[in-house]
């Protein structure tokens, strides 16, 4: 067999159960009290267990509420009449099909729990080798983990004036002894897509050097995936690392997985750090929707048309906004941001509160439409006063 990851996950098996399942599976005694307190029906009669609660516009964590696309619930309902079962070889099915669209080897593909499992696995593996030199703002979680770990240190490099990622100001610190790059494009929270030529000759360099990692978690939302992707440099034998993620425009943030794309020295390190075992639900769903391209199409479409409300409603009321490409809108208010966040949470409309000292910058997530209708109603009041 061409890539030795079935052992693993067919003895240690799929994570299986979700919370709700295992309150669901207590027994004995304790089990007893446990089902008094948490009986399964109540939780499932209960819309606000998971996802938000009825009237509340969730517009803060860069979910897609247009998932899971129901190719992937058909495959949930099986992976759940399966759940008896280890997940075994399904494991290789999902990386088959990611390999296929990618024109790589399935045992370059590294299958996680959600992409912040192999980001974080990364950042173990690459963070005690020196330190992690990564822009200043990015989806910095991972990073973090691994540094409260005492297993790396962040060198960040201040965006540029206009908000970009400073690709030149990032190479100025990369040597041999950097022990990773880590670059998120499309960025979070600022949205933006890096030049495509600036970054792919920097990236070139750069992996040169040392390992890159570029997180693509949003990249199927931006204009010209394709193009703008970095897969392409992997491919041609740079030292880069890709992740991708389930839970973005697939709309499984709450399903969980990830994955990343590497040559297959890096995705068997990546495979033999990462911590848990993948559910079979998770694979199942994964395998459901991988290239169901018109729920793919449709949430692109519900994204972008949300995401030009805001634009419009920013450039009325003569707001700066950042031309993003991805699930959210990062645009300067003018008041705190986490009165704004404030105000806005008492209509229960939900965004991000404050990031590092951009202090008036906030950023909204792209939920259901009529979500995104009332917090561009409910704006201009909140600004004003
Ligand atoms: C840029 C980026 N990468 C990765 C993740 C992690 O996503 P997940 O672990 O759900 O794949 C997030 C989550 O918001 C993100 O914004």
């Amino acid at each position: 067999m061409a890539f030795d990851i079935s052992r693993r996950f067919m003895l240690t098996g799929a994570l299986g159960a979700s919370v709700a399942g295992v309150a669901g599976c207590a027994t004995g005694a304790a089990a007893s009290n446990e089902l008094a307190a948490f009986p399964p029906e109540a939780a499932m009669a209960d819309e606000a267990l998971l996802g938000p609660a009825p009237g509340v516009a969730l517009l803060s964590r860069n979910e897609n509420p247009y998932g899971p696309a129901d190719t992937a619930l058909k495959m949930v309902n099986y992976g759940g009449r399966k759940g008896a079962y280890y997940a075994g070889d399904a494991y290789l099915e999902l990386a088959k099909l990611i390999a296929e669209r990618h024109g790589v080897e399935p045992e370059q593909i590294a299958i996680t729990t959600g992409s912040g499992e192999a980001l974080s696995a990364i950042a173990m593996i690459y963070g005690p080798k020196g330190p992690i030199v990564a822009p200043r703002l990015f989806w910095d979680t991972t990073a973090l983990y691994a540094s409260r770990l005492g297993m790396a240190e962040i060198d960040r490099v201040p965006l540029t004036p206009e908000m970009k990622v400073d690709l030149a100001g990032i190479e100025a610190k990369v040597s041999e002894s950097t022990g990773l790059v880590q670059l998120c494009n499309p960025n979070n929270p600022t949205g933006l897509v890096a030049d495509t030529a600036a970054m792919k000759a920097a990236v070139k360099r750069m992996a040169a050097k040392t390992t890159v990692l570029v997180d693509e978690a949003y990249m199927e939302l931006a204009d010209d995936p394709e193009t703008n992707s970095c897969i392409d440099l992997m491919k041609a034998g740079h030292n880069v690392i890709i992740s991708r993620t389930f839970s973005k425009i697939y709309g499984m943030a709450g399903i969980r997985v990830g994955y990343t794309i590497s040559s297959p020295e890096t995705a068997e390190v990546i495979r033999s750090t990462a911590m848990s075992w993948i559910s079979g639900v998770g694979l199942a769903a994964a395998i459901g929707c991988y290239n169901d391209t018109k729920f793919l199409d449709y949430s692109k479409s519900k994204i972008v048309e949300a995401r030009d409300m805001v634009k419009t409603t920013c450039g009325a009321l003569g707001l700066e906004y950042l031309p993003s490409q991805t699930n959210f809108v990062f645009f300067k208010s003018g008041i705190p941001a986490n009165d704004l966040q404030a105000k806005l949470a008492q209509k229960q409309i939900m965004i991000r509160g404050q990031y590092m000292d951009y202090v008036d910058w906030s950023r909204v997530s792209m939920g259901k439409i009529e979500d995104v209708e009332r917090f561009c109603k409910a704006l201009p009041e909140a600004i004003s006063a």
